[in-house]
């Protein structure tokens, strides 16, 4: 007789992401910190539409019903309306809706647990704005801490991706949606600063 899958909740899930992931990871944030995002509005304008991207790109899967049955409350989760207010504040235009990212609901899976963690990252990010004159309330709402910190949200989406039962494919599925994820903030990357 055939063993039927093993569907279980795997508490090192997150962790395997962040060890498959990690080169991608260091890649992305030396290209981030190499773009200067910070030496200036204008550049830093720039890189509010490197964020407009990606994160637009992500809108439709925190708006997913399923996705949000998996994971509940994702739809708050969405720093997207944050990066257009980021943008208005200063008073630049909102740039064309990027395209969907096309996924399996397996690798969207993957896809948000970049985007999450890269709240992470955001704590360094958001003291460099500080420097631009920016804050919380004016040009660096998609970088601010949420009001319970940054910490307590991600240990309860880590603790929800976790806690999910897939079985092997779509566990492969996860990975290749976290490195997709990476990559394509790569090319966004590129493509916005991509004159210097
Ligand atoms: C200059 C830019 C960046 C810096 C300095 C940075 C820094 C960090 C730091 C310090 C952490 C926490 C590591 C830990 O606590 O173990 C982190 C986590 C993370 N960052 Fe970044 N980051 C940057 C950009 C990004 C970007 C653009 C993305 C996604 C597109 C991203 C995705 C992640 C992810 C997924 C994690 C969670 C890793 C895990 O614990 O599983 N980061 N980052």
């Amino acid at each position: 007789m055939t063993a039927a899958p093993s569907l279980i909740p795997d508490s090192g899930r997150c962790k395997r992401l962040k060890a498959a992931s990690s080169r991608d990871h260091d890649s992305v944030d030396q290209l981030v910190m190499a773009a200067r995002p910070f030496e200036s509005r204008e550049r830093y304008g720039r890189f509010l539409q490197v964020q407009h991207r990606f994160h637009g790109s992500l809108l439709a899967l925190y708006q997913d019903e399923r996705l949000n049955l998996q994971l509940p409350g994702l739809l708050a989760l969405s720093r997207f309306a944050a990066v257009e207010a980021d943008l208005r504040d200063l008073g630049l235009p909102l740039p064309s809706p990027v395209q969907p990212v096309c996924a399996s609901p397996a690798q969207a899976l993957g896809w948000l647990y970049c985007s999450e963690g890269s709240n992470l990252g955001a704590a360094f990010l958001f003291k460099h704005t500080q420097r631009l004159g920016l804050a919380g309330d004016l040009g660096a709402r998609h970088l601010a801490p949420h009001p319970d910190g940054r910490a307590l949200h991600w240990r309860e989406f880590v603790a929800r991706l976790d806690g999910l039962l897939l079985d092997e494919r779509e566990e492969a599925q996860v990975v290749a949606g976290a490195i997709a994820a990476f990559d394509s903030y790569r090319g966004h990357l590129r493509e916005v600063f991509t004159d210097g």
